[in-house]
């Protein structure tokens, strides 16, 4: 009688029984590759070493820093716990153009060793300062981002400026200048237009290049990559380590480590939406998710880790700069990435995650979803739209990639 009456219930018949959630797998997340060759998996070990290094006064540190290891801020490659400050003068919406109340720019470096005696803080008595905060990211699959080819990247970005739905674009930038590893790239100095794939606003080409820069900007360890001691208010030009703090093989090492980190493990089948993933995995696609999230593109051929050479990386990204609205604007430009702007977050490994999005605003998926604005105006009013229980099903897809 019960089941007859609940049967007839309009409601319930429409919905029928709700989608099923994937589980996330259990694993670790600063696993190599599977497969690499012994040379590689030797790289990786030493690279391990190097990330967990931590850099003293004796080794360069200084004279202004935000900490004193890569491990400080991607914890066993994962996100966090450590942040970087960001801080801009305001005009409105907009950077202002007079940044002089700033003149160490735009980066809180809160601590101080090796002869400097005044960090770069937060000034208290600068009008209209916008201050942001960026979680260091999850550093592993990124070995994956490297691999993929330009032409990939290059042919997204035009056939969404073809589709209209979204307008992702490149952030293109100049070659910094110093060989790094040389098996990755041959680029010289002077070499514009290349492909910005690292941080969140796609503003360094290569790994090697954003382990010399997070030696400099973050730690201020001076390496041939960056021989220069960042602008402080002491106006010192070196620490009490004399000249150029480490080496380039330390830089390659600290690069190695985050390129051969596999993706943490996945429902099996996830990608291709089997099983429980079914659901979340459509969903994703019809709101539009897809449009920036892309799910998989394509590696370069010659690329020298060879299992992650000419394959379809799942990344779930364009790798491309989108505007997601002045509620997430920071102010900041980042190579020609501009206040708004922020690269497609790959979904890689979400579960491991305590928080979402650059500065970790979100505390869940549904969350995140929630704070895509501008550009994703659209897939956000798509999900809101979707009942609750298929909201649920998109949301554990996401979260288990
Ligand atoms: C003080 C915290 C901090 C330290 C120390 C630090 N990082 Fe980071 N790292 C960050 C933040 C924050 C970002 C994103 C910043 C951005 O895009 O401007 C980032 C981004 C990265 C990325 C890019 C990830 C991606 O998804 O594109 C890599 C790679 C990386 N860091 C490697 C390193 C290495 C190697 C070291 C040590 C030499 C290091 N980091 C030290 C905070 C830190
Ligand atoms: C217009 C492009 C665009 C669309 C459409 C889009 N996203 Fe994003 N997404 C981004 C960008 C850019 C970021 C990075 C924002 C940041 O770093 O703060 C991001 C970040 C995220 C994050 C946070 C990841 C992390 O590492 O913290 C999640 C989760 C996410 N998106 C899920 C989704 C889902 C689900 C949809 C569909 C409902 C969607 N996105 C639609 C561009 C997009």
């Amino acid at each position: 009688m019960l089941l007859l009456l609940a049967c007839t219930d309009p409601a319930i018949e429409a919905s029928g029984p709700p989608a099923p959630v994937v589980a996330p797998v259990d694993g670790p997340a600063d696993a190599p590759i599977e497969g690499l060759s012994d040379a590689w998996s030797e790289r990786y070990d030493d690279g391990y070493d190097a990330f967990d290094t931590i850099f003293r006064t004796g080794s360069g540190l200084g004279p202004t820093y935000i900490n004193m290891a890569c491990v400080a801020c991607h914890a066993g490659a994962e996100r966090g716990p450590g942040v970087v400050t960001k801080m801009v003068v305001m005009d409105g919406d907009a950077p202002a153009a007079d940044q002089s109340a700033l003149p160490w720019g735009p980066t809180e470096r809160p601590r101080v060793a090796g002869g400097g005696e005044t960090p770069i803080s937060v000034p208290t008595d600068v009008a209209n300062l916008l201050v942001t905060e960026r979680v260091g990211p999850a550093v592993y699959g990124r070995g994956y981002l490297e691999a993929v080819a330009d032409d990939e990247i290059e042919r997204v970005e035009a056939e969404q400026a073809a589709a209209g739905i979204v307008s992702g674009r490149i952030n293109r930038l100049a070659w910094s200048g110093v060989e790094a590893d040389s098996a990755f790239h041959d680029w010289i100095a002077g070499d514009t237009g290349l492909i910005g794939r690292f941080g969140v606003k796609a503003r360094i080409v290569t790994l090697d290049e954003f382990a010399a820069d997070a030696l400099q900007g973050d730690m201020a360890i001076t390496s041939p990559m960056r021989p220069t001691e960042l602008p402080n208010p002491d106006g010192l030009d070196d620490d009490s380590h004399d000249g150029v703090d480490t080496t380039l093989e330390v830089v390659n090492r600290m690069a190695d480590f985050t390129r051969l980190l596999a993706i943490p493990p996945r429902p099996v089948g996830i990608e291709a939406g089997e099983g429980d993933a079914a659901v979340g995995h459509a969903r994703f696609a019809e709101v539009g998710c897809a449009e920036c999230h892309v799910p998989s593109l394509r590696t370069r051929a010659d690329y020298p880790v060879e299992p992650l050479a000419d394959i379809d990386a799942w990344v779930y990204t364009d790798l491309l700069l989108h505007d997601l609205g002045t509620a997430m604007a920071d102010g900041q430009a980042d190579g020609t990435a501009l206040s708004g702007e922020w690269r497609t977050a790959p979904l890689i490994g979400l579960s491991h995650h305590a928080t979402f999005l650059h500065d970790g605003r979100a505390d869940s998926i549904v969350e995140a979803i929630a704070a895509h604005g501008g550009e994703a105006d659209a897939a956000r009013e798509a999900f809101e739209q979707l009942p609750s229980d298929e909201q649920a099903a998109l949301a554990g897809f996401v979260l288990a990639l």
